[in-house]
């Protein structure tokens, strides 16, 4: 990178106020982003870091639902409940704010208003359930019904859990309205739609402009989109929580703008209240309308398209016919694979999960990250686990580090009058064994190039290196004969104090001010870090002079955690993982139950006929659905069957089957579909199509 900015703009991605963060969503964006921050201010740098919460969407519509509460209690509740948590956790946000805040809606009717004048958006009349009990129209996620594809019950309207596909309500087999239980019937409504292939090209060249310095996830999915040419997507819904449109038209009553086209003007809405805070209303500007600024938005790999693509063409888009007031677009979008639990995924709604704030309530902040960002999922999904945890606390921050900087602290507080003994030549510290200059460089790249597990670790090394010099240097023993020498091991320990509270205080922050205070330092080194002036530069040279004066006590950094400490968390995990595993297996159950009695008159209503297969292909992006072309006495039928990963095109031709024959049409990724086919599944998943035996039979009725 040959261009220097001069200030940088952080974001992170906006929790849904709808549950508790956890340990996960801490790993993947929070701490990664803390630490990078917390580095960039201790070098001097002009940098910010805006986050808050994600206050609308379904999901929060669907607890305050649940739970017969407004949506309003929910964001109330868990906004706090976030925020207090990532202050626990020393998450350092510049300010974190709200989606529900009136500058937001402002700001977010504002470009709506903008796009909307422009004629950029397209309006689309489109049939949607609505429940007419409920006097609402149902977005996916207030649908369910039975999977076309592997008529599973219980699938959303949007996916099917139990099969992975995506689906869209009208696909699903006898829907049902989540809020009454009610059919819904299929209502004509009006949606405003972002033409995101109107930016395909500006999109390809932004994406492409970065490929070299983007991780490859994120440069990846988003060319996947873009290969698959981008659509048109609905950016308006048929709902009341949310921020309603900025027009007075009777089309636009009732409708909210999609939470993801508000949610990522939320970075920008905070921005302009923190610069409100600041005393200085215009000061957003120039962290995103200059562009001289560097921007980063750290999220989760779930979230890349949203930010590579959606969010710079809604800028984009802002940006047409503009040549005052652009916006500048992400240098870099850190997305973090996922951190897995004990081996398994976390799941909300499994309850498989470690919430941020109840973990706080028994371990520090600093263990926690320290933890967290030695098994940072910045290529792969990682594991953060109890005894791993209990590990690092008690192995690398315990002994190693606590231990060193106690030994440092006490040794001279008790025999050298909790004064430095003496000065350090440049030489005496360039000669331990350390390169410190190509240390830093390391470093500073790690940081640069958000490795974080690697800087943080290179930190762990100088730790270790600066433990064993204290044990080697024996100046408890060589005190006894030479009082010089054991002073000048105390002021190279010292000096190694003084240089690891700087490096690692990006990581430990609170340890990094505890050790600051042990040297003997007024406040902290939260009150050096100011634009302009680096501090960090200050952990390569030995900063402690002979006779400087240190607090004279010292404290246990780190508290080792015992085995009874974990022993109720493993405890909990066990069940946790007995109980996903019965459900699982309840899921696969087999003991025989039989659906309600019918009558022969019902089972006649269903027209089972012998066909045959003499045309099979795939079906573009479903991977699970095979097309077939049957052959049913005098007729042909295509039917769509989710059997692709059973059977192969060219092994289902010539087949003969048995189909469903008077089942209403219905369409799935856009191909019709006119009956199904009868399989029965196997033990282990398999699926076998029935296959009658017999000859001439074709097109004759199965009875
Ligand atoms: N709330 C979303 C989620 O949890 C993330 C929103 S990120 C933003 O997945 F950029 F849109 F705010
Ligand atoms: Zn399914």
């Amino acid at each position: 990178m040959t261009h220097t900015y001069r200030r940088t703009l952080v974001t992170t991605a906006l929790p849904y106020a709808n549950g508790p963060v956890h340990l996960g969503h801490l790993a993947g964006v929070y701490l990664p982003a803390d630490i990078y921050v917390r580095y960039k201010r201790l070098c001097g740098d002009d940098i910010i870091h805006i986050g808050g919460s994600d206050e609308h969407g379904v999901p929060i519509t669907i607890t305050a639902d649940r739970e017969g509460i407004s949506p309003q209690d929910v964001v109330d509740r868990y906004h706090k409940m976030n925020a207090e948590a990532f202050a626990k956790c020393g998450i350092s946000f510049d300010y974190y704010g709200r989606t529900s805040s009136a500058v937001h809606h402002e700001t977010a009717k504002e470009f709506f208003a903008e796009i909307e004048r422009k004629g950029i958006f397209v309006r689309k009349t489109e049939k949607q359930f609505f429940d007419a009990t409920a006097g609402r129209f149902l977005s996916d996620r207030y649908i369910t019904g039975t999977c076309p594809v592997c008529n599973s019950p219980g699938a959303n309207g949007d996916q099917c859990e139990q099969c992975g596909t995506h689906l869209s309500p009208t696909e699903l087999i006898d829907p049902k309205s989540k809020l009454s239980d009610a059919t819904p019937e299929l209502r004509e409504t009006l949606h405003w739609y972002f033409p995101l292939g109107r930016y395909q090209k500006l999109l390809e060249d932004y994406v492409e402009r970065h490929s070299g310095e983007w991780r490859s996830n994120v440069v990846n999915y988003s060319k996947t989109w873009l290969n698959q040419g981008l659509a048109e997507r609905a950016i308006t819904r048929d709902l009341s929580w949310g921020i309603s449109l900025p027009l007075d038209s009777v089309e636009a009553q009732g409708k909210v703008l999609y939470v993801w086209f508000d949610a990522v003007l939320g970075y920008i809405s905070f921005t302009k209240e923190w610069a409100e805070r600041q005393g200085d209303p215009l000061l957003w500007k120039r962290y995103w309308q200059d562009p001289e600024t560097r921007i980063i938005n750290f999220i989760g790999k779930d979230n890349v398209v949203f930010h590579t693509l959606m969010f710079p063409a809604i800028l984009m888009a802002w940006n047409d016919e503009r040549s005052e007031g652009r916006y500048e677009l992400a240098d870099n979008v850190p997305a973090s694979e996922f951190m897995n639990f004990e081996g398994r995924k976390f799941s909300k709604s499994r309850n498989y999960a470690v919430y941020l704030g109840e973990f706080l309530e028994r371990f520090p902040a600093d263990t926690l990250r320290y933890s967290i960002a030695m098994n940072y999922p910045e290529n792969k999904d990682s594991d953060f686990s109890w005894v791993d945890f209990q590990n690092r606390t008690n192995g690398e921050l315990a002994d190693t580090l606590g231990n060193f900087i106690k030994r440092s602290v006490d040794f001279t507080n008790a025999r050298f009058d909790a004064e430095v003994p003496c000065d350090l030549s440049f030489d005496e510290w360039d000669n331990l064994g350390i390169d410190w200059l190509e240390s830093f460089c390391r470093l500073e790249a790690a940081y640069e190039g958000f490795h974080f597990r690697d800087a943080v670790s290179q930190t762990m090394d100088i730790a270790r290196f600066a433990n064993r010099y204290l044990t080697e240097s024996e100046p408890w023993k060589v005190i006894k004969v030479d009082r010089e020498a054991a002073g000048r091991a105390m002021a190279v320990s010292l000096n190694l104090c003084h240089s690891l509270a700087l490096l690692l205080y990006p990581v430990l922050p609170e340890t990094s001010n505890r050790i600051w205070r042990m040297l003997g330092f007024e406040g902290t080194i939260d009150d050096l870090v100011e634009p302009g002036k680096v501090v960090w530069r200050k952990a390569l040279e030995p900063g402690l002079k002979k006779g400087h004066k240190l607090l004279g006590t010292s404290e246990i950094l780190f508290t080792k955690i015992e085995q009874k400490d974990i022993e109720p968390e493993l405890k909990k995990i066990e069940a946790l993982l007995a109980e996903a595993r019965r459900c699982e297996a309840s899921e696969k159950q087999t003991t025989t139950t039989f659906k309600p009695e019918i009558t022969i008159e019902d089972f006649q209503k269903v027209d089972l006929r012998v066909a045959r297969v003499i045309g099979c292909e795939p079906v573009k992006k479903a991977a699970k659905l095979l097309k077939l072309k049957l052959q049913v006495g005098s007729e042909e039928r295509q039917v769509l069957s989710g059997i692709a990963q059973h059977y192969k095109p060219e092994e289902m031709v010539g087949k003969q089957v048995v189909l469903v024959a008077n089942l209403a049409e219905r369409t799935m990724r856009g191909e019709v579909s006119q009956g199904m086919i009868l399989a029965v599944e196997g033990e282990e998943g398999q699926l076998f199509i029935l296959e009658p035996q017999g000859k001439s039979i074709n097109g004759k009725p199965v009875e």
